[in-house]
């Protein structure tokens, strides 16, 4: 057999071309359709980011108000869905969003229109409805009413109306929609990854993003604000955090919220997200998680030279939790503001698509001779 030159998990290898969004591992710095992150964290809305992602520039004025009114129409999920959630509630909140994006193409009318535009209004229209998705769940499994959509609110806003039943504060909103900002496309991370293979095959915007959920669960992708958390609460108080870092690095365990395939340097997304959860923990009178968080971080400083630095989930949970939102559902709120990036990078996938097919290398027996199963 050729020798081959095995990369494995595809480590530094370039699949195609994009203009989605740029990841510069070397200086910590991330790039949405040629936007600085920090720009458009600062300035900008989900809803404009998501247009400025799928449709690659900035919306007009008219542009943004279209497209914020076709969402806040389509927030609503089928009544058969509801039913499902319900049936299913028991699961983690990501098994559940996975079935019911999964599910939403049983009501899609015109499932045999593959076109961009399609598509890409399909990608719009399962990111209206995820945050109704998770809520509905959230509100079932506790014993709740379910809070119907409210057409006046922002994406963000509505998400936390729908889950707690009022209307939140503006800061609170405003932080959310900035945390969506900052999840809403990463290159080729694994469940961008993942779709683009499932779209690859000719399949359909909601097996691709059905798909990009399934990868983004994972605790070394989206699982691990949820872990940041279980690590704090584990920690319990800033005075025994050397010794936590200590025994589980010494155990050969990974410290979550550390360390990225892409950043060799701080995370972008993270400097900003910890000033932050700074704010916030002084606004919420509670600085215990920012403490403990922060002596993590101080704990971990001597591995940066190595390039394991903060990465974006290290301060989202401490935030989520500040803001009174269950674990379970954080790896959800990353899937949701997800949904774009995957929905831009479908569409790019399809506008020039090639089969996603790689190799591996064999490197078992051959011509095995076969024996009869009762002389085995
Ligand atoms: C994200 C992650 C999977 C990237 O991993 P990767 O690029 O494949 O890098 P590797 O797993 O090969 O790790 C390289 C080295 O850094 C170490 N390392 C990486 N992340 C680490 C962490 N969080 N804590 C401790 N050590 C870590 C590894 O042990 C390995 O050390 P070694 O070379 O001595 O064996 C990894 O950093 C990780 O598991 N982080 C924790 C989970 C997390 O926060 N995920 C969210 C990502 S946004």
């Amino acid at each position: 057999m050729d020798e081959v030159r095995i990369h494995r998990g595809l480590k530094e290898v370039y699949l195609d071309r994009t203009k989605s969004s740029y990841v510069d591992g070397k200086n910590g710095k991330l790039y949405y359709r040629g936007f600085n992150i920090n720009e458009l964290a600062n300035n900008s809305s989900f809803e404009e980011v998501s247009y400025l992602l799928i449709h690659g520039k900035l919306p007009t004025k008219s542009e943004l108000i279209q497209l914020t009114e076709w969402m806040s129409v389509r927030r609503e999920i089928p009544s058969q869905i509801i039913d499902l959630i319900s049936s299913i509630k028991h699961l983690h909140p990501m098994d559940v969003l996975r079935t019911a994006i999964s599910t939403l193409s049983a009501y899609d009318k015109d499932l045999e229109d593959e076109s961009i535009q399609t598509n890409i209004e399909r990608g719009l229209s399962i990111t209206a409805k995820a945050p109704t998705i998770v809520a509905t769940h959230v509100r079932l499994r506790d014993g709740n009413d379910i809070i119907p959509p409210n057409k006046n609110l922002s994406h963000s806003a509505n998400f936390l109306y729908m889950l707690f039943g009022q209307e939140p504060d503006d800061l609170d909103a405003k932080l959310i929609d900035k945390d969506l900002i900052l999840h809403a496309e990463h290159g080729l991370n694994a469940s961008s990854f993942t779709a683009r293979v499932v779209a690859s095959t000719q399949s359909d915007m909601y097996s691709a993003i059905t798909a990009g959920v399934a990868a983004l669960k994972g605790p070394a992708h989206g699982g691990a604000a949820e872990g940041v958390m279980k690590q704090a609460q584990d920690i319990g108080d800033e005075s025994n955090t050397k010794e936590y870092v200590k025994d589980l690095l010494s155990s050969g365990g990974r410290i979550m919220g550390f360390g990225h395939r892409v950043y060799k340097t701080a995370d972008p997304r993270a400097l900003i997200l910890k000033k932050d959860a700074k704010n916030l923990s002084e606004r919420k009178g509670n600085p215990k998680w920012f403490s403990i968080l922060q002596s993590l971080a101080e704990c971990m400083e001597p591995y940066e030279k190595k390039g394991i630095c903060e990465n974006v989930d290290f301060w989202t949970g401490a935030i989520y939790n500040l803001l009174e939102i269950p674990d379970d559902i954080f790896v959800s709120i990353f899937a949701l503001a997800r949904i774009p990036g995957w929905t831009a990078q479908v569409t790019e996938q399809l506008d020039n698509n090639i089969l996603i097919r790689p190799l591996l290398e064999y490197v078992g027996e051959l011509d095995i001779p076969y024996i009869d199963i009762d002389e085995r």
